[in-house]
């Protein structure tokens, strides 16, 4: 929602353990989104066969219609009895400063699902990335891949902000991918005490995106690829954009591309995402994409999307 005013005019300073405020607002826009859903969506766009897998409430229906249109399988999300689906409501004012309230609701659910039956269910999967979540979920889905021996991508993002170090170290150890943006990397090392040396010793690459700047892609063997983001790109609103990295990432893992172009790929999701309000609103198709990749990257990235991509399916 957008107030028009400032909220800093209606907060009486000497009556703030008094608060009682209501706020007249002329735009409510309601969106999709979730770290998983925006990176299900993206993976199904570029013809992967995501499997999704959380939990949600009831008012989840019209949600699970789209994105299966879309080409996500939800077979594995848990439908809670009793609470509705986690929800994010800010209100913005003027002055850009912002109230925001998160409601968990039915995600703190996430912890009773076991993957191996959605696992032998849909036939297997060539990754499992754990996203932001409830976190004993976080743990339980790390934990039970570790065991299982299922490759994981820790995404924990969101949740590094209140998780400590011992929760941060339980995610990631065993990773075949850490993803972070720069931010969060130094985060990750603040809060488990581990240097980036000794992170790496405990993952197999190790994935920073810099926004504008692009991402570096550091891998086990110690080198370094930095691929740069797509330039030109008129931002709108940066939501998703981590989001979309990780599906273009993800899906040229899915289709056995080097890393590079791994990366180049998620920086062509992910420019599509900035440039477009929502993370689920943009438009992709074969020609743009290819475009976009032959501008920044050259021929051969381009090629990707014809040789490698046969399943892509754009947004449709
Ligand atoms: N202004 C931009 N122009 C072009 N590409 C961008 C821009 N901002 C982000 N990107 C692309 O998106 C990727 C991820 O961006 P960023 O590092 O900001 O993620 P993030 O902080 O996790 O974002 P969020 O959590 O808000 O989704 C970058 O590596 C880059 O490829
Ligand atoms: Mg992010």
């Amino acid at each position: 929602m957008t107030f028009r005013g400032r909220f800093s005019d209606s907060l009486v300073v000497d009556q703030l353990d008094k608060i009682s405020l209501s706020f007249l607002v002329e735009d409510l826009d309601v969106r999709r989104g979730g770290c998983g859903a925006n990176i299900a969506f993206g993976l199904a766009a570029l013809g992967e066969e995501p499997v999704l897998i959380g939990a949600v409430g009831e008012d989840f229906d019209d949600y699970r219609s789209w994105l299966e249109r879309h080409g996500v399988d939800c077979s594995g999300v848990h439908v809670s009895e009793t609470k509705h689906t986690a929800r994010f409501v800010c209100t913005t004012d003027a002055a850009q400063a912002q109230i925001a309230t998160f409601y968990a609701g039915a995600m703190g659910e996430a912890r009773e699902i076991e993957l191996k039956p959605i696992h032998d269910r849909v036939g297997g999967w060539d990754i499992v990335l754990i996203g932001p979540d409830d976190p004993e979920g976080m743990v339980r889905h790390t934990e039970e891949s570790r065991a299982r021996g299922y490759r994981f991508a820790a995404d924990p993002s969101q949740q590094l902000a209140f998780a400590d170090g011992a929760l941060i170290r339980s995610l990631i150890d065993g990773a075949a991918y850490l993803f972070s943006n720069e931010y969060e990397a130094a985060l990750t090392e603040k809060k488990t005490g581990w240097s980036a040396g000794e992170i790496q010793q405990r993952v197999g690459t190790r994935v920073v995106t810099r926004g504008a700047d692009g991402v570096s892609v550091y891998e086990a063997d110690g080198s370094v690829i930095d691929v740069p983001a797509i330039a030109g790109v008129t931002p709108v609103d940066p939501t998703g954009v981590g989001d979309a990295f990780r599906a273009g990432f993800l899906a040229g893992l899915g289709v056995d591309l080097p890393h590079e172009q791994c990366a180049q790929l998620g920086c062509a999701l992910a420019a599509s995402v900035v440039e477009t309000t929502g993370t689920q609103e943009y438009r992709l198709d074969r020609d743009s994409l290819m475009g976009r990749l032959r501008t920044q990257y050259g021929d051969a990235a381009a090629s990707i999307v014809v040789d490698r991509l046969p399943r892509f399916r754009g947004d449709l």
